[in-house]
């Protein structure tokens, strides 16, 4: 069995960010999780060299177009390595690049064969004809009426709605594909392979393009007007149309057209792929792309799954004008790989927008990570080091000691946790399978908290005094450290480093790497093992200090981030832009920014009470702060400090009647402890704050629901 997975190949004209790292996360995470289950995987990721934007780009920077390729490829390299995505280090097998020779024949050769082919409909696939009509560089699409933006002046070309630049005239003899021929055999694809084209919204909008009616397409440029790209064969006079050729990468990559790239990695052994692309890049992959592999007889691709686009908190697409994209370099400086890995994969529903900020990665590395399952594990392999001489206990309470243990409360019988952990498994294998990375891991997260809590009721240090204990004691310490075991196969495709390291804690050998989850067996994890040195797995962040470094050094880097690099981005309006909505595709959920859902039992977990504040003072050298006594119907007013004293004055507030999360982890401000928090609506660009409150009579402490 054999697996291929395909990140888009990006374009060689500017640097990498976010939003094509996170393709590159989903496809390593898929691939590990398939090596896993010991199915021989391959893996691409590239560059798309060729066509007029890359031309374009290498003319502003004084390169010629392949040393501009070079030099964003070089980056490629280095940022990939960083982050642990390279063949050195499990990921990538292939960082394809158009500019390979072998790929130059693969894609003469795809184009001879859609040459010689008739359409379903009878006619020539490919025939000669004149295009006239308007090119936008920046998306290397042709684009139609209702996909441009009107000139404001009579004679100035029209601009592009997602690039806001001018579009080229284009008015010359070429190549066209008869798309318009393939809606039929096209929509029997989507109607007989339902997870042809997933997820299921981006379905629809496919089939519903494909009925609205298909125009050919233009799929050469004359070399004198775009002379970087692969030759048409047999009349050099033309260039393939960028699109049209690299689509081709995905096949030529594993040897198709050529027999030493076959032999190396083999086209009939891997194909076909899962194309992993960007909601924006659909329409090529799930409607042009398998029309030429329909033209030239080859199998269509396993499936075309479309990922949502990365906003920034505000929900604003991110442009460099904006300065709300976020830097690979700066994230790589500041946050751990797994943890940037995880908080993509966990905050982005797939298939939605999702909305990426600094300080929404560090609160969930603190909280899942560093608090959960960071804590879990050290807490419990320091346990296993203090009370079981560092050796796994044994998981079995003796007939004798079973009262004992049933005394404390705890569970005697482990078939009860390891039924839960088993059913946990098949349900974040089910979500996993499905892409759907989010909820997975919120179902691997019911396992941290579960053992969690069995700890807490337990309580370890209490059992270890009391020597009729000793063996519910080990039993806990057993199941807790079998729970991680588990969780570092589950979770080793998402976080491979981290999930090594608690494997080799654990003092089990190599890596969970070669593991796979389904086939886990509780009980496995051997009692006598002797565990490794125990060391912090997350380390918590410290959110004021990271978030100003990552301030001021944004700030300073603006100078030294405007030279090589610079050289390259200022080539590439896709980015320099700002770009005003996000036109393509929009689905109704966008334009309501809603981005991701949560489960009602979610929202439970918030104890949102009604209070009074009883008392409002100023917090002394904290001029933002508040330190405000709020009754909320217990025995004693709850002391909770607020950051709004520059826009309410202390006396003001007392007697009013606020909204209090009440069941907030207490924390220290300035030496006071806050317990809980006043829900206050934040607005304009300084965040100013509006305290939520009630227009009718309710009484203190009642609960919103
Ligand atoms: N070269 C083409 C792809 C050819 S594949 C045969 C291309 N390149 S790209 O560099 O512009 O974009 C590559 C991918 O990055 C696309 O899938 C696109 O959706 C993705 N992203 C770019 N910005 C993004 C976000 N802000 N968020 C998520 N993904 C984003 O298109």
């Amino acid at each position: 069995m054999t697996f291929y997975v395909t990140t888009p190949i990006y374009y060689a004209n500017s640097l990498p960010h976010l939003g094509h790292l996170y393709t590159m996360i989903v496809a390593d995470t898929i691939a590990r999780s398939k090596r896993q289950k010991g199915i021989e995987t391959y893996f691409l990721t590239g560059t798309d060299e060729h066509g007029i934007n890359i031309e374009r780009a290498a003319e502003k920077s004084g390169r010629t177009p392949k040393e501009q390729a070079d030099y964003v490829v070089s980056y490629y390299k280095k940022m990939t390595a960083e982050f642990g995505l390279d063949t050195a280090h499990g990921g990538y097998d292939i960082f394809m690049r158009t500019t390979e020779p072998f790929h130059y024949q693969g894609a003469s050769e795809l184009w001879r064969r859609c040459a010689k082919a008739k359409t379903p409909k009878g006619n020539d696939a490919i025939y000669k004809g004149h295009y006239e009509g308007w090119f936008c560089a920046a998306c290397a699409e042709y684009k139609t009426e209702d996909e441009y933006q009107k000139p404001k002046t009579e004679g100035a070309p029209p601009t592009c709605l997602i690039h806001d630049i001018a579009l080229d005239r284009v008015s010359e003899d070429g190549y066209f594909f008869r798309l318009s021929d393939y809606d039929e055999a096209l929509l029997s694809v989507y109607e007989s392979q339902p997870d042809f084209v997933r997820p299921e919204s981006r379905r629809n909008e496919v089939i519903s393009f494909v009925k609205g009616g298909l125009q050919d397409l233009s799929i050469s440029r004359l070399k004198t007007s775009v002379s970087w790209g692969v030759p048409v064969p047999d009349d050099p006079e033309h260039t393939m149309y960028v699109w049209f050729e690299a689509l081709i990468n995905y096949i030529t990559a594993i040897g198709f057209g050529n027999e030493e790239r076959e032999k190396i990695v083999g086209f009939e052994k891997f194909w076909p792929a899962l194309h992993l692309v960007g909601k924006d890049i659909l329409r090529f992959h799930a409607v042009y792309w398998p029309a030429f592999l329909l033209a030239a007889g080859i199998e269509l691709p396993r499936a075309i799954v479309a990922h949502g686009m990365w906003l920034d908190p505000n929900g604003r697409k991110m442009s460099k004008t904006l300065g709300n994209t976020i830097e690979l370099d700066v994230l790589q400086q500041h946050f751990n790989v797994d943890a940037i890995r995880y908080f993509v994969l966990r905050e982005m529903v797939f298939g939605q927008d999702g909305r990426f900020g600094y300080e929404g990665l560090i609160d969930r590395a603190n909280s899942d990570l560093a608090s959960g399952l960071g804590n879990l594990s050290s807490r419990t392999l320091t346990m296993i080091a203090r009370y079981s001489e560092g050796r796994i206990p044994a998981r079995q309470i003796a007939e004798d000691k079973l009262l004992f243990a049933k005394r404390t409360g705890v569970d005697t019988d482990e078939t009860t946790v390891a039924g839960f952990i088993e059913l946990a498994r098949d349900q974040y294998l089910q979500q996993f399978e499905a892409l759907n990375f989010s909820r997975a891991l919120e179902v691997a997260w019911s396992i941290v908290a579960r053992i969690d809590k069995i700890i807490t009721d337990a309580k370890p240090w209490d059992l270890a005094k009391d020597e009729n204990q000793k063996q519910t004691l080990d039993a806990i310490l057993y199941r807790s450290a079998e729970a991680i075991r588990w969780l570092s196969v589950m979770l080793f495709p998402i976080m491979p480093q981290a999930c090594t390291a608690i494997w080799n804690q654990l003092g089990l050998k190599a890596t969970p790497g070669t593991h796979d989850p389904a086939k886990l067996i509780w009980g496995e994890l051997e009692e006598g093992t002797t565990i490794g040195e125990v060391k912090p797995i997350f380390p918590r962040i410290d959110k004021n200090k990271v978030m100003s470094e990552i301030t001021s050094g944004t700030e300073t880097q603006q100078k030294p981030h405007a030279t090589a690099a610079d050289a390259v981005d200022n080539a590439q309006p896709k980015t320099e832009t700002p770009t005003p909505t996000p036109v393509h595709h929009a689905t109704e959920a966008d334009a309501v920014g809603v981005t991701s859902f949560i489960e009602i039992g979610d929202f439970a977990k918030v104890d949102l009470r009604v209070g009074q504040v009883l008392s409002a003072e100023r917090v002394p050298k904290a001029d933002k702060l508040l330190l405000l006594k709020i009754d909320i119907g217990e025995a004693e007013p709850r002391q909770v400090l607020a950051g709004i004293a520059q826009y309410y004055e202390p006396e003001k507030l007392i007697n009013r009647k606020v909204v209090i999360v009440a069941n907030l982890k207490p924390r220290k401000l300035r030496g006071f402890e806050s317990q809980g928090m006043v829900v206050a609506a934040s607005y304009g660009e300084e965040g100013r704050p509006v305290i939520a409150t009630f227009t009718e009579d309710v009484p203190n402490g009642a609960r919103l629901k």
